[in-house]
């Protein structure tokens, strides 16, 4: 159909577990089953916690991931899926984790390697066995958006990939599995999912439907995230921020992200910050410039949120991020002022979400920006 206004498009079963033991065991659809994990899920017991509840299926682990998952990773996982002949790929973990059982679901069965799909331009199979995401981080909203990030094993670069069927079968939202997230983790996470909201509210492609979730999200953190930043074992605020995430990540499943994203990328490939780190850094300065746009809109996020202008939201976000320990300036994560231009031109040339941020981008105004929180 021509002259759409907008689309909202979600197709995944959405599910959160009460407390107690996750049980999946109706919900994998086959006899066997692969979960995609890291090592400290594995060995702290959780990730075999959650498979000794699959009584249905045999379960597997393939529990070598990586953060930024290099597509030599989804190689080895996509070998263990199918050497465990499984019809299910559950991903339990952070973004990375469910990235990665994305990417392998989707390249079972298949003799390239991934690199040559991502880099090479080889066509991705489709997705023909079941997707179940997991998250045990309040924040990449991975469980509900099309999106996976990797890192090329030839070439190093950080790229997004987004595809129709990265949306998994189910997401299961499981708050109990955040309880042992820790400060920094939860920090940089929760922000990411702030980064998201917002810029799903602000972004050129924003619609009702992901501003309402945006707004409630944006809520939702506001109130929580330093509770479960500081009282980590405070159970309301970790299920509050797990909605939050998965809210955001609806949100900007449908807008996809804009200037504080696209910045992140240079900023963790060169840095070696996390990726919600390498978002909030220049957050502050991208909510000041948005008004150039977009001033009517965030002055009404700024009130809905409790500030009275754009200005004090963003000065509320540098203090949110202070009391997070979280950094403000590039020269905290390692940055050299001479670094700044370089930064500025790899943002533009590979990260075409940039056109989507509520201001005029140029080269010369993301170097200013950039200068600004130098
Ligand atoms: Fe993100």
């Amino acid at each position: 159909m021509k002259n759409i206004k907008f689309r909202f498009f979600m197709p995944v079963e959405i599910l959160m577990a009460d407390e107690g033991q996750l049980d999946l065991s109706d919900e994998i659809g086959g006899d066997s089953a692969v979960i995609v994990t890291d090592p400290f899920l594995y060995e702290s017991g959780q990730a075999l916690t959650l498979g000794k509840s699959i009584t249905a299926a045999r379960v597997n682990y393939f529990h070598h991931i990586e953060p930024n998952p290099s597509t030599d990773t989804v190689d080895a996982c996509k070998a263990a899926i199918e050497a465990a002949g499984a019809s299910a790929v559950i991903g339990f973990g952070g973004g990375s984790c469910l990235d990665t059982a994305k990417a392998a679901a989707c390249m079972a069965g298949s003799d390239k390697r991934f690199v040559e799909c991502l880099e090479g331009g080889k066509e991705i199979p489709d997705r023909r066995l079941r997707l179940i995401l997991i998250p045990t981080t309040a924040g990449t909203g991975s469980e509900v958006t099309n999106v996976g990030v990797y890192t090329s094993s030839e070439t190093g670069a950080k790229i997004p990939l987004v595809r129709p069927d990265f949306y998994g079968d189910m997401a299961v939202l499981y708050p109990e599995a955040t309880y042992t997230m820790p400060p920094a983790v939860t920090a940089n996470t929760g922000m990411d999912a702030f980064c998201h909201a917002i810029e799903a509210y602000w972004n050129k492609n924003s619609q009702p439907f992901c501003d309402a979730c945006a707004l409630e999200a944006l809520k939702l953190i506001k109130d929580n995230l330093l509770t479960a930043y500081y009282t980590g074992e405070d159970k309301e605020a970790r299920k509050n921020m797990c909605i939050a995430s998965l809210l955001a990540g609806a949100a900007f499943s449908q807008t996809r992200t804009t200037g504080p994203h696209a910045l992140s990328y240079p900023l963790t490939a060169n840095y070696h910050v996390a990726h919600g780190v390498g978002c909030a850094l220049s957050l502050p300065a991208f909510i000041r410039l948005s008004t150039q746009k977009e001033e009517a809109k965030m002055v009404r996020l700024a009130k809905e949120l409790g500030y009275e202008s754009v200005n004090s939201l963003a000065d509320g976000v540098e203090e949110l991020l202070g009391n997070l320990h979280m950094p403000t300036r590039l020269r905290d994560i390692g940055a050299e002022e001479k670094d700044l231009k370089g930064i500025a031109k790899e943002a533009m040339n590979y990260y075409p979400q940039l056109a989507l941020t509520p201001a005029v981008i140029t080269e010369e105004s993301l170097l200013c920006l950039l200068q600004s929180i130098y």
